[in-house]
């Protein structure tokens, strides 16, 4: 388990714990704290920037709370969970039976690094603190994905914590960085700049960049 690297407070840091599982062996929810934290300053980029109706993908949705929070949130926008780990999917279920309709999707099994993905078409693709987390191969294969699946004038919609010129934007980031390079080497902080020439590549303009708390930065890529 990678710690919080310092003691300023930053969901970036509580989000390399994975989740917490419930107290019942037999609930297949699994908790990420900082979801509560950061889902409505989230919530607030997406209303803006997602289309009012259609389909959303969500790449890396762990727990699966925000992919609830947000299916609730932008109704009638349907919003379509995945993740690779089993573990996750269970979870992201179990949050969705508790809450009963809702326009939320049975999770796919998808990883972003495969060729090929289990969906041909979203109208928006959201993948929250996933970069960091997974060799640079996945952030390939999640902007090669998405520039396969959106529409032009479609919305890939990244969150997480970048540097910004070659450099860290916080001691807390970069020990943060330090933690996961340590726990992985194929770990770590991506360069927005690397993120923006790798998107470019793959036919996505960087539309908008938002400060959010912790940290943490939107990143709103569009489909040319
Ligand atoms: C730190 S968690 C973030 C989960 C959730 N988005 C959140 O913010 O609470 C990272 C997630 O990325 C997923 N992940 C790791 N590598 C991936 C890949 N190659 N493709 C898709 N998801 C991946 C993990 O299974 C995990 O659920």
């Amino acid at each position: 388990m990678i710690e919080p690297p310092n003691d300023v407070p930053g969901d970036a840091a509580r989000q390399a714990d994975s989740s917490d599982s419930g107290p019942d062996s037999d609930d297949p929810r699994l908790f990420a704290p900082a979801t509560e934290r950061n889902r409505q300053p989230i919530l607030d980029v997406l209303l803006r920037v997602l289309p009012n109706s259609g389909l959303v993908l969500e790449v890396a949705s762990g727990s699966g709370e925000h992919a609830l929070w947000f299916a609730q949130a932008l109704h009638p926008l349907v919003w379509q969970p995945s993740d690779p780990d089993p573990a996750s999917r269970r979870s992201i279920k179990g949050h969705a039976a508790d809450a009963g309709p809702t326009t939320l999707k049975a999770p796919l099994n998808l990883d972003a690094g495969a060729p090929d993905w289990p969906i041909a078409q979203a109208d928006g693709v959201v993948c929250i603190n996933m970069t960091h987390i997974a060799p640079w191969q996945s952030a390939e294969g999640l902007v090669a994905g998405a520039a396969r699946i959106l529409p032009p004038g479609g919305v890939l919609y990244l969150y997480g914590p970048y540097r910004r010129g070659g450099r860290h934007t916080a001691p807390s980031n970069a020990a943060f960085d330090a933690s996961l390079r340590a726990a992985n080497p194929d770990w770590g902080l991506r360069d927005l700049e690397a993120m923006t020439e790798l998107t470019v590549s793959h036919g996505l303009v960087l539309s908008e960049v938002v400060d959010m708390p912790a940290n943490n930065l939107s990143l709103v890529f569009t489909r040319t």
